[in-house]
C-alpha cells in the first residue's frame, strides 16, 4: 500500500485545496493530511486564519479524499509523522519548491504544480478591510506598521499629526496612503484609531476617536487618571466600540498558561511575587508608567484582594527619584514590584511558593519562557511559548477578532484590570508627590 502524506492550513477552503488534495491521493491508496493547528499557527505568527480549526478540519473531511487527518501542531512535526505513519510520499504545492527537499531522506517528496489564479489570501483580501489611522507626535509608529502586515482584514492607512510637514513625512517613511493635520478629515475612512502621542494627550485624542465612533488602540497607559480611564471605558461600552489599552503582554500565550500552573499549585501555595524592571533615568511620571506590567501580572497571580501597598522611594543628592520599592501586601503572601535606574536593577521575575520557585529571565514582559524549580531543585520544567515580533500583531488580531465578532470587552484584557491598574497606579503617584508616609493606597 502506499501511503501519501500531504499538509495545509486549508483557509477558505477553495477549488486548489481539491485539486491538490485529489492528486496527492492519486499518487498511491492512502492519504493522510495534516492540518496546521491554531496554536502552530500563531507560534509562527501567521495570523490571518479565518476558519477555526474545525471548520478546516470538517472542509478537508467533506471532499472524501482524506483517509487520515491529523493537526500538525510544531515545527519539525512533519519528519516524525513520516516515520510514525510510514509514508512513502509526500506532496506539496509548487509555492514550497525545494524547501522540504530534506525530508528526501525519509520518503519521496513530489511538488505539484498550484492551480493558478486562487489562494486563501486572494479570497481573505476580498473581505471587509479595516482601515487603522495613527495618531502621533513622533517620528515613530510604534511598530504597528509592520506588525499589522501580519494580521490579513486590517491595514495602517493615514496618520494625523499637528504638525502637516511632519505628517508628511511620517507617511513616506511608513509609506502609509494618507497624511492629515485636519481630524475630521482623518477620521473619515477609518475604522480603528491607534493613539500613540505623548502621556498628556492621550486621553483627549482617544475621547475624540470614540466620540466620533472609531476603535481605540491607545499607547499604555492611555491616561494615568483613574476618572479619565472610567470615562473612556464607559463611552467606549456606551457606543459599543473597543478601547484597548497597548499592554501587549496581556495577548501572549504565556501569561494565562503562567496564571493557571500556579493556580494548579505548581509550585505550591504562593509566597511571594517578585517583579524588577530596569528603567533608563525618568521622573516619578516616567516610573509609574512603566509599572503597568508589573501590576497586571501581581492582580492576575495574588488577586484584588490585598490589604494595603506600601512604598519606599529612594531619592538622590539631588532629590530625583531613582529607585522604588513597591510592596503588595496580602493575607500569607505579598508582591513586589522593584523599579530603579541604577545598573543594579535587572530586569526579572520570580515567583515563590511554598514547593518551589519560578523564574521568568530578563524582559519578562515579552514573556517567552519560563522555568520552575520544583521541590529540591533537581526537578526543573521548562515552558516556552514562542511568538512573533513585538507581539502586537497578537493584539491586533484579537481586536480584529472583537470587531468582526462584535464583542465590545476584550477576552484578555478585561476593561475591570485595565480601570484598576491605572486606579493603583494613580495612587502610587499621589503618594509619591505628596509625601512618603506608608498610608493605604
Ligand atoms: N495549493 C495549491 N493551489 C492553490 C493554493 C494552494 O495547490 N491555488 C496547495 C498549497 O501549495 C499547499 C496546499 O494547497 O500544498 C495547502 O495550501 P494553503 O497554504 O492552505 O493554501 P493557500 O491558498 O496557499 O493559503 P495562503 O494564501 O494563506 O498561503
Amino acid at each position: 500500500m502506499i501511503k501519501v502524506i500531504t499538509y495545509g492550513t486549508f483557509d477558505l477552503f477553495h477549488q486548489g485545496h481539491y485539486n491538490i488534495l485529489k492528486r496527492a491521493k492519486e499518487l498511491g491508496d492512502y492519504l493522510i493530511v495534516g492540518v496546521t493547528g491554531d496554536i502552530y499557527d500563531l507560534e509562527r505568527g501567521k495570523l490571518n486564519v479565518r476558519d477555526s480549526l474545525l471548520t478546516r478540519i470538517e472542509n478537508v473531511r467533506k471532499t472524501g479524499l482524506a483517509d487520515k487527518i491529523i493537526v500538525e501542531e510544531y515545527m519539525g512535526q512533519k519528519i516524525s509523522d513520516v516515520v510514525k505513519y510510514d509514508v512513502d510520499i509526500l506532496v506539496v504545492g509548487s509555492d514550497w519548491y525545494g524547501k522540504f527537499d530534506y525530508l528526501n531522506r525519509y520518503c519521496n517528496v513530489v511538488y505539484l504544480e498550484r492551480t493558478k489564479n486562487i489562494s486563501s489570501t486572494q479570497l481573505r483580501e476580498q473581505q471587509k478591510i479595516y482601515n487603522i489611522g495613527i495618531i502621533s507626535d513622533a517620528m515613530d509608529d510604534g511598530s504597528i506598521v509592520l506588525e499589522s502586515k501580519y494580521v490579513s482584514g486590517i491595514h495602517v492607512e493615514s496618520v494625523f499629526m499637528e504638525d502637516e510637514i511632519r505628517a508628511e513625512k511620517f507617511s513616506e517613511a511608513y509609506e502609509l496612503a494618507s497624511s492629515t493635520n485636519k481630524l475630521e478629515e482623518f477620521f473619515k475612512d477609518l475604522d480603528i484609531v491607534y493613539v500613540r502621542t505623548n502621556l498628556e494627550d492621550r486621553y483627549e485624542y482617544s475621547r475624540l476617536a470614540l466620540e466620533n465612533g472609531k476603535h481605540v488602540i491607545c499607547e499604555n497607559p492611555s491616561t494615568l487618571s483613574s476618572d479619565k480611564m472610567k470615562d473612556l471605558l464607559d463611552l467606549a461600552s456606551e457606543k459599543e466600540l473597543l478601547f484597548i489599552d497597548n499592554v501587549t503582554l496581556a495577548y501572549l500565550r504565556a501569561l494565562p498558561q503562567l496564571t493557571w500552573l500556579l493556580n494548579r499549585e505548581l509550585i505550591g501555595t504562593l509566597l511571594k511575587v517578585h517583579c524588577s524592571v530596569s528603567v533608563e533615568y525618568t521622573n516619578q511620571y516616567g516610573m509609574v508608567d512603566h509599572l503597568t506590567n508589573s501590576i497586571l501580572v501581581l492582580l492576575r497571580i495574588l488577586g484584588n484582594n490585598y490589604n494595603d501597598i506600601k512604598m519606599n522611594p529612594v531619592f538622590n543628592k539631588e532629590n530625583e527619584l531613582i529607585y522604588n520599592q513597591i510592596t503588595f501586601i496580602y493575607d500569607n503572601r505579598i508582591g513586589i514590584i522593584e523599579i530603579g535606574c541604577s545598573p543594579g536593577t535587572r530586569n526579572h521575575m520570580e515567583i515563590q511558593g511554598t514547593n518551589g520557585r519560578v523564574d521568568v529571565p530578563d524582559e519578562w514582559w515579552n514573556m517567552g519562557y519560563f522555568k520552575a524549580l520544583e521541590g529540591d531543585s533537581s526537578k526543573l520544567k521548562r515552558y516556552s511559548f514562542n511568538f512573533e515580533g513585538t507581539g502586537m500583531r497578537y493584539l491586533l488580531h484579537e481586536s480584529l477578532l472583537m470587531i468582526m465578532q462584535g464583542s465590545e470587552e476584550s477576552k484578555k484584557l478585561q476593561p475591570e484590570e485595565v480601570y484598576n491598574i491605572v486606579r493603583i497606579q494613580e495612587g502610587i503617584l499621589k503618594k509619591l508627590n505628596e509625601d512618603y508616609t506608608h498610608e493605604k493606597i
